[in-house]
């Protein structure tokens, strides 16, 4: 009988270094888009989704994450005393009650692989899903939820894909795909940051994944990959020698938030339809000089 997808890791343990100097002391993870760090977006369509155990993965500098989750009784009494209801409630629904926090360390930043193996103990032996929170991305359903239906329905590993630039492959995992339904493909290969000239599609994995247990036998025996790091793709390659392995073309606009340019279009896109905001922003930004 088919078990439903209630886990979800989060790698949060990674440097940060495209934000430097902000990323110093404080992980990438809590910069805001408007009004809630990138790591609330993440969490909330992970709960969108079905997902009841949010496993973090972190490092270094990154408290703050804990901290966010947790109940934060001095500002919870601030707030209830100065009569600041929208306020305290926003801050009490930060995390449903329903919903458990489990952190684990990565002691070393040796790549996602490895953040990933290290949620091994606490996902044991079921499908599990990934999402890494600088991939911001806007959809409806969440696209989390596009995915654990796939899932359900397909019984086997799903990779949130889009088309990219060819220029851009040195960025991302890029797929071998084999047509099989409309948004869906079959992934013959996979590839870690190929060179355009040897790419084999222009279609790359982003940061959203649904991964069977099988995984954690791969991570375990591999060697560091690009970049000297215990890569996600080069597991997923030997995964696809065993079981199926399916790339999701997802419905939704995303943004690569671990980069400047991506985290700007966010703050932008974000900021226009923020309910609070959102029109005089739209004006603002109109009649901003050059
Ligand atoms: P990135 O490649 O974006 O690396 O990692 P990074 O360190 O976060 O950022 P830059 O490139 O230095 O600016 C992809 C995801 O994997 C996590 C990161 O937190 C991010 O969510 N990660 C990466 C880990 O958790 N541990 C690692 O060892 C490496």
């Amino acid at each position: 009988m088919s078990r439903k997808v209630t886990k979800v890791v989060f790698p949060v343990a990674g440097m940060g270094s495209r934000f430097l100097p902000a990323t110093k002391a404080s992980p990438k993870e809590m910069m805001p888009i408007v009004d809630k760090p990138l790591i609330q977006y993440a969490v909330e369509e992970a709960v969108g989704a079905g997902m009841t155990d949010m496993i973090f993965i972190t490092g270094r500098n990154k408290r703050a994450i804990e901290d966010h989750f947790d109940k934060a009784y001095e500002v919870e009494s601030e707030l209830a005393a100065r009569g600041k209801v929208d306020l305290l409630r926003m801050v009490q629904d930060v995390l449903p009650k329903h919903v458990n926090c489990i952190y684990i360390r990565q002691a070393e930043p040796l790549g996602l692989g490895h953040a990933v193996l290290c949620a091994r103990p606490v996902v044991g032996d079921e499908s599990f899903g990934v999402i890494l929170a600088d991939d911001l991305i806007d959809g409806e359903p969440p696209i989390m939820k596009q995915m654990v239906d796939l899932q359900e329905q397909m019984q086997c590993s799903v990779l949130g894909v889009e088309e990219i630039p060819l220029a851009h492959s040195m960025r991302y995992g890029i797929v071998d795909p084999r047509p099989f339904e409309k948004d869906l493909d079959d992934v013959v290969a996979i590839v870690e940051k190929p060179a355009p000239e040897v790419a084999p599609s222009r279609i790359a994995v982003v940061g959203r994944y649904i991964l069977t247990p099988r995984i954690f036998f791969h991570l375990q025996n591999l060697r560091p990959g690009s970049g000297g790091e215990i890569q996600l793709t080069d597991a997923i390659q030997a995964l696809i020698g065993e079981e199926r392995v399916l790339a999701y073309r997802f419905k939704g606009t995303r943004y690569d938030c671990g980069s400047k340019i991506g985290y700007l279009a966010a703050t932008i896109a974000f900021g226009r339809k923020h309910p609070e905001i959102g029109e005089e922003f739209e004006r603002m930004l109109a009649a901003m000089p050059r």
